[in-house]
């Protein structure tokens, strides 16, 4: 079999929000596919990186009170951080911020250029006066021309879902400041899609089989049939301030986000080029760049020497180069990715993807994620509530399907394959064997029953596992693997190694059994890997056998095989745990800022802008009566404490007066040191319903300040305060 070359990559995330479970679809479900290619023997490199510029990233970083370059680095560092958590294993991760995808863009830009392929035109667009710049559509909001709704988008109504042009609207403001927007001119930068050229080879490449079929139709009807030339020019430029690259011969002129966003593929790729054929000292993960991108070119990263990346870049980039390149992207960013890329990268001089893989949206419990019913999960709120991301990578595996579906993610679903499956099924063929190995056998192996095994073997051949994965088709890879782990089952089922450990003179058999039944564990782990990689390490561990690839030989664990002590790999999953996952989202009221309304289709022109929070300011007006019913006291605090198992709780002991203590769970642990707490007054709603949770019974909360800058600040009340008094 001849090694193959593959170059694989997800879409890179906005470097505005979290991540989270929505992202995750795309993200292992790369990931698995990138493993499954390196588990075969393939060259597979997996890269990505942050989305870093435009608009909202530059508005959200002035609110904050830092630079973007600030904000940036921040959120590079928990979207890695997130990723390594849900084993996410990328070759590398780096940022559209970079001087690597800056160098390509402004190439890419010059050859476009060179070749009439950029057309200046002058275009009215609004104003905000008052904070001097061209408003983005989303960022212009007014009155629904159609249906007359209040407060909608420049670019669509979320009540009537009529699409329109921001000029359309009734009593236009400026999403940002309030201000009443200007028409005024500007010259902005075409890339000129509706030249002949590319609209004839974007006809022939749709067509030639780099999309799904679903998606190839869709593009069809963007670009019209023969000869009706129905792609627009690309408007690719940004008036300052914005943050991103400046346009090389045009100052004040800067690249639109999606300019550089899929440039960004290849600048991290050129990153990790250069950390391959430099690899010593190992190069950590390399952020984004710390210097200003609009002001100058310093870098913390040393400049690529020439030669030796090069080679490996161009193989993978140049026209015509042999090697396959793969973008996993979801079906909202397709426009982007079918035409807009193709074009840019044909006309420059560049290779174009080998295939699209665009999948459907996440919904959980059937609607979208909704932060009203605790369904918009974030990254960080599923590990610190969960912790085992491999139940998420198992349940997401099986419900892929290599298609454009959207799928659901039924929590009480979720809950129930992983514990029948996962579990059920695949741990259990170890947990009910093990134990015996090493009790009574000193943790050797014996021989494998040989008749079993040769109808084993037969079954366990992976072949058509093998074919699943390649085509994404992870659930039924899935129901394939769970089909042999009931053929495993049902031979342990039929053996009865308990009952044999319990009869005189059957140690030779039990010893068969487990052996066997070990054997095909060992089997199932290695078809289970990638979905599953840290469990596997786990197995390899415990069976003491160096990591699985795919085409391991169906062997037997030799006779004389020693294993480790099995420690239990995964237990069932507490549907307790997801319930009080939902419930912390529901309570917090922290404002997440991603896409909870994102626009399926046609954004061709519109980066989708996560505007949505910066409005989401305050709550709706409530009356006095309302308030009242919160009893709020002033609360000193006898004790704090650690909790033995949380992420983010301490254990505080109040005294609000009423003779008794009160106990309080409060996820305040990554800001406080409890030795801190201890006598100080603080402020507790006294009247909340008390909650039971996972450490014991939780009788109030106390209040604390957060935002969207780090850091969390519990209340206090002036000098004087007694603990007990009301606060009204
Ligand atoms: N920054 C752009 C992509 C640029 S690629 C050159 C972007 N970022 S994103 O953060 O909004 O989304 C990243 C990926 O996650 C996209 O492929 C998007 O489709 C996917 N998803 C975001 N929310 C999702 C769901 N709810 N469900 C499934 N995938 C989702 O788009
Ligand atoms: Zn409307």
């Amino acid at each position: 079999m001849t090694t193959r070359k593959i170059l694989v990559t997800s879409a890179l995330p906005y470097a505005n929000g979290s991540i989270h479970l929505g992202h995750l679809v795309e993200y292992i479900q790369t990931d698995i596919w990138v493993r499954f290619q390196k588990m075969q023997g393939n060259e597979a490199h997996y890269v990505c990186a942050d989305d870093t510029h435009g608009t909202p990233i530059m508005l959200r970083a002035e609110k904050e009170g830092i630079t973007p370059e600030q904000l940036i680095a921040r959120v590079w560092q928990e979207h890695y951080d997130d990723f390594s958590e849900f084993h996410v294993e990328f070759d590398h991760y780096g940022s559209t911020n970079s001087n690597e995808t800056r160098e390509s863009a402004e190439a890419i830009y010059r050859t476009l250029r060179d070749k009439n392929l950029i057309e200046v035109r002058s275009i009215e667009q609004y104003y905000d006066p008052v904070k001097n710049m061209f408003l983005p559509d989303r960022f212009i909001k007014g009155e629904c021309p159609k249906c007359g709704a209040k407060d909608q988008y420049g670019d669509n109504c979320e009540a009537c879902g009529a699409a329109y042009a921001p000029t359309e609207l009734i009593a236009p403001y400026s999403a940002v400041s309030g201000a009443k927007p200007e028409l005024r001119n500007s010259d902005h930068y075409f890339f000129k899609l509706s030249a002949d050229s590319c609209q004839q080879f974007l006809r022939n490449w749709t067509r030639s089989g780099a999309l799904q079929t679903e998606a190839a139709n869709k593009m069809q009807e963007w670009l019209g049939i023969e000869g009706e030339n129905k792609l627009s020019d690309w408007d690719i430029s940004r008036d300052a301030p914005y943050f991103g690259f400046e346009i090389p011969d045009a100052p004040g002129k800067y690249f639109y986000v999606w300019l550089d966003a899929p440039v960004g593929y290849m600048g991290s790729f050129k990153q990790l080029c250069n950390k391959l054929t430099h690899p010593n000292p190992p190069n950590p993960p390399i952020p984004p760049l710390s210097g200003g991108s609009q002001s100058g070119r310093e870098t913390d990263t040393p400049p690529l020497a020439r030669g030796g990346w090069e080679g490996l870049f161009d193989e993978f980039w140049k026209a015509g180069s042999k090697t396959e390149l793969y973008h996993f992207i979801g079906k909202d960013i397709l426009y982007f990715h079918a035409l807009f890329w193709p074009a840019m990268l044909e006309h420059a001089g560049f290779r174009t993807p080998t295939k699209l893989f665009a999948h459907g949206f996440l919904t959980v419990n059937g609607e979208k994620m909704s932060k009203s019913r605790g369904t918009f999960i974030t990254a960080r709120s599923y590990v610190d509530h969960i912790k085992n991301t491999e139940y998420l990578r198992y349940y997401y595996a099986a419900k892929l399907n290599g298609s454009m579906e959207d799928h659901d993610h039924n929590l009480d679903d979720f809950v129930t394959k992983v514990n029948s499956d996962l579990i059920g099924k695949y741990i259990n063929i170890a947990s009910r064997c093990a134990g015996f190995i090493a009790k009574r056998f000193d943790g050797k192996l014996g021989n494998t029953d040989t008749a079993a095994s040769a109808e084993f073997q037969t079954a366990f051949t992976g072949g058509e596992i093998a074919r699943c994965y390649e085509n994404r088709d992870f659930s039924r890879a899935l129901r394939e693997i769970m089909r042999l782990a009931d053929v495993a089952n049902q031979y342990i089922a039929e053996k009865k190694p308990w009952e044999l450990a319990k009869q005189e003179g059957k140690d030779a058999e039990l010893l068969e059994v487990c052996s066997t039944a070990l054997t095909l564990f060992r089997d199932l782990t290695r078809y289970l890997k990638p979905v599953l990689p840290k469990l596997a390490a786990q197995v390899e561990a415990f069976l003491n056998i160096p990591p699985m690839v795919w085409n391991d030989k169906w062997a037997a664990l030799s006779s004389g095989h020693v294993i480790n002590t099995y420690q239990h790999l995964a237990t069932r999953l507490d549907p307790k745990l997801v319930e009080a996952m939902v419930a912390a989202n529901q309570e917090s009221l922290q404002p997440q800022p991603q896409s909870e309304q994102r626009h399926a289709a046609h954004q061709q022109h519109t980066a989708s802008i996560e505007v949505a929070q910066a409005e989401k300011d305050f709550e709706p007006f409530i009356s006095i009566e309302d308030f009242a019913k919160v009893d709020l006291r002033v609360a000193k605090i006898v004790n704090a404490e650690q909790v033995e198992g949380a992420a983010k709780l301490l254990k505080l002991t109040l005294d609000i007066g009423e003779g008794n203590l009160r106990t309080v769970f409060a996820g305040i642990k990554s800001a406080y040191d409890p030795e801190n707490l201890k006598g100080r007054l603080t402020v507790m709603v006294a009247n909340l319903a008390p909650r039971k949770m996972k450490f014991g019974l939780s009788e109030g909360m106390v209040l604390a300040a957060s935002g969207e800058a780090s850091g969390l600040f519990i209340l206090s009340p002036d000098d004087g305060a007694q603990p007990g008094m009301r606060i009204k």
